[in-house]
């Protein structure tokens, strides 16, 4: 259907983005080229976005969709494909350097982008923002605007089975924190989104392992991708503040090691919640009890918050994630450059801020956590 939909989308000269080997292998390229050709839309190709996408590939597309009067953008693949996709479709049609989106400019203009999803994990096939890696001082940071949300996505749970376990698994981390991201909060009164963040929690808790025992469970894939979307196109984190501390200190972990964001995340959000538990106990006690089956310790009530918070550890390692720096391949030797980068790099003034406020000193603080 994919030629059809860049049609009623208006697109008429499109740049098909794709990453390593993937899409190439399992044909899906192929298949998405004849249905570009069947509907006699013209196209380029630009492959090779490696995970945790950078900055050089972006200038290559953009160039090239200038060159060619590219008028839509096609992403066949996963988060970084399609965050790839959104710098080159905003970067396009702007005059200034593409990076200026990445150190707080908003977008305001972009091509139109298209996905057809291959993973579920990032979330960036219904979200606002794109995450690139800038190869002059690995600077990984975010960008957003409702212009690079992309017009549709194609969400088909086989083009996910033949993910291996380990991506799986990230993909399934990552989903979980988005949504822990949103439920750290400090709103009051937002039962109706805390609600539906625990639903799909347990959507997760439930269908992740039935996945990593079969990968080619159709159905807990379905459940599993439709979830990914759910968790972070923000139906589930509208009228609340929200958190993100916790990917502010993971994509420091990816873009110094090049490690999975999932299996960055499997790692910091123990850590990072350890760390932060106090200051409000009570939100922790309570996805302890609703999500993890915790009994509710009334006189201790960080009693019950930590019980939650280490079964989210077993539930992460359960999976084949890793559980501390060792693990994942980062060094505690690094700590002082992680927390540079982090709370100074590229613009920031000494500290992150979401749920609470990390000073660089807390954040070398969690990340010893890690170790
Ligand atoms: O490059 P190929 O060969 O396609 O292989 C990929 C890649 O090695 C492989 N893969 C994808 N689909 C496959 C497959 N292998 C076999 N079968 C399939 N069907 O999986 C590997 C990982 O792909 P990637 O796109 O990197 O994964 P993901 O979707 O987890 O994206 C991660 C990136 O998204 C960013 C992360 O920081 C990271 O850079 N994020 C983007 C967000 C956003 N835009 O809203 C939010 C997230 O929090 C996240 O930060
Ligand atoms: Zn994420």
């Amino acid at each position: 259907q994919v030629g059809a939909l860049i049609g009623a989308c208006g697109g008429t000269r499109v740049l098909i983005h794709y990453g390593g080997s993937s899409a190439v292998k399992s044909g899906l390229l192929d298949r998405v080229k004849a249905s570009l050709e069947k509907e006699v839309v013209p196209y380029a190709l630009l492959g090779g976005v490696q995970p945790n996408p950078r900055s050089g590939l972006v200038v290559q597309g953009i160039e090239l969709c200038r060159r060619e009067n590219i008028d839509f953008i096609l992403a066949v693949g996963g988060g970084s494909v399609i965050d790839s996709s959104k710098a080159i479709a905003a970067g396009t049609v702007y005059d200034g350097d593409f990076w200026d989106f990445y150190t707080g400019k908003r977008i305001e203009k972009a091509l139109p982008v298209g996905t057809v999803l291959t993973i579920a994990a990032a979330g960036s096939e219904g979200s606002p923002d794109s995450v690139i890696t800038k190869e002059e001082g690995m600077f990984k940071r975010g960008a957003s605007g409702d212009a690079i949300r992309p017009k549709f996505s194609i969400l088909n749970p086989a083009l996910t089975q033949t993910l291996p376990p380990y991506q799986t698994a990230a993909g399934i981390t990552d989903i979980m924190a988005h949504l822990y991201e949103r439920y750290l909060t400090n709103s009051k009164e937002v039962e109706v989104t805390d609600r539906l963040i625990e639903a799909l929690l347990l959507t997760m808790i439930h269908e992740g392992p039935r996945v990593i025992e079969n990968p080619d469970n159709y159905d807990a894939r379905a459940n599993i991708m439709w979830a990914g979307m759910m968790a972070h196109n923000n139906a589930v984190g509208v009228g609340r503040s929200q958190d993100w501390t916790s990917h502010d200190i993971e994509h420091e972990l990816s873009a110094l090691y090049d490690c999975a964001h999932g299996a960055g995340l499997a790692v910091t959000l123990p850590a990072n919640f350890t760390y932060v538990m106090h200051h409000d106990v009570m939100r922790f006690a309570k996805v302890a009890v609703r999500v993890w089956g915790c009994q509710m310790d009334f006189d201790h009530p960080e009693v019950t918050a930590k019980a939650g918070i280490e079964a989210l550890r077993n539930f992460f390692i359960s999976i084949g994630m890793p559980k501390n720096f060792a693990e994942l391949g980062a060094k505690e030797e690094d700590i002082p450059k992680l927390v540079d980068s982090l709370c100074y790099g590229n613009g920031r003034q000494g500290s992150i801020s979401g749920f609470t406020t990390l000073s660089a000193e807390d954040c070398a603080n969690v990340y010893r956590l890690m170790v």
